[in-house]
């Protein structure tokens, strides 16, 4: 059975595409770039961030792209001064509740937020109000939580329930208050996570992070006793 299609306009350039897309599925059809943060293809969905909003003609709110369905005639702006506005704004609270020692994060100039607050020109964040300073989950062996860089897009949550069908990872509390992080304030370490790291490659920014042990293991190495095992172990195996 033929696929239903429908044609709408973005930026001035019609674009045919079936029926069952979003609004973002058909830019990026027509390579229009919308910014995004929290979308991840079929597995986080869920028009959190905000920062792929688009003006469509008639509508009486910018909509999400990322969720929006496409509908024939309808006439989408990508790029207009209220969208480019809105965008601005939305980023700069969510970068006011935001650790900002990005020069020495791990994710420094491989950060998705970082990248799209300079593609937005943010300079200085506006919104100087409470933040919150939260305790960093390194208990783990293999994952590093930093709630203090979470930007709430739930894409790890999805990746570990959707993908990885472990779901050790939710959202807690709510409002100003809301958490990503296991059940019952627990460690990563004390949940049946299995250190597969999906979340950490689903995660935009650095509040999820492969385990650094080189300290750890210099430590170990400078123990005396532990030069005993290394220097006796060929010995034992050739016995
Ligand atoms: Fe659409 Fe986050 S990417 S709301």
């Amino acid at each position: 059975m033929d696929e239903k299609m429908v044609t709408l306009t973005i930026d001035g350039q019609k674009v045919t595409v079936p029926a069952y897309y979003t609004i973002l599925e058909a830019a990026r059809s027509a390579n229009i770039r919308i910014p995004t943060l929290c979308f991840l293809k079929d597995i986080n969905e869920i028009g959190a961030c905000r920062m792929c909003i688009v003006e469509i003609k008639g509508a009486k709110a910018l909509q999400a792209s990322c969720v929006y369905p496409v509908a024939d005639g309808i006439e989408v702006s990508t790029n207009s001064p209220a969208v480019r506005d809105a965008r601005k704004v939305t980023l700069e609270l969510i970068l006011s509740n935001h650790d900002r020692s990005c020069l020495t994060c791990v994710r420094n100039r491989n950060c998705e937020l970082q990248q799209l607050a300079d593609e937005l020109n943010i300079k200085e964040i506006p919104f100087e109000g409470e933040r919150l300073t939260l305790p960093i989950d390194d208990l783990s062996p293999a994952i590093v939580r930093d709630p203090n860089k979470c930007i709430l897009c739930r894409r790890c949550i999805s990746t570990c329930r959707n993908v990885q069908e472990i779901g050790v990872i939710g959202a807690t509390e709510r409002g100003f208050n809301t958490m990503v992080e296991p059940p019952f304030k627990m460690s990563i370490n004390q949940v049946p996570c299995i250190n597969c790291g999906q979340c950490i490659e689903a995660c935009p920014v650095g509040a999820l992070r492969e385990k650094d042990d080189t300290e750890r293991v210099w430590t170990a190495l400078a123990d005396p006793e532990l030069h005993v095992v290394v220097q006796t172990a060929p010995a034992v195996r050739a016995a």
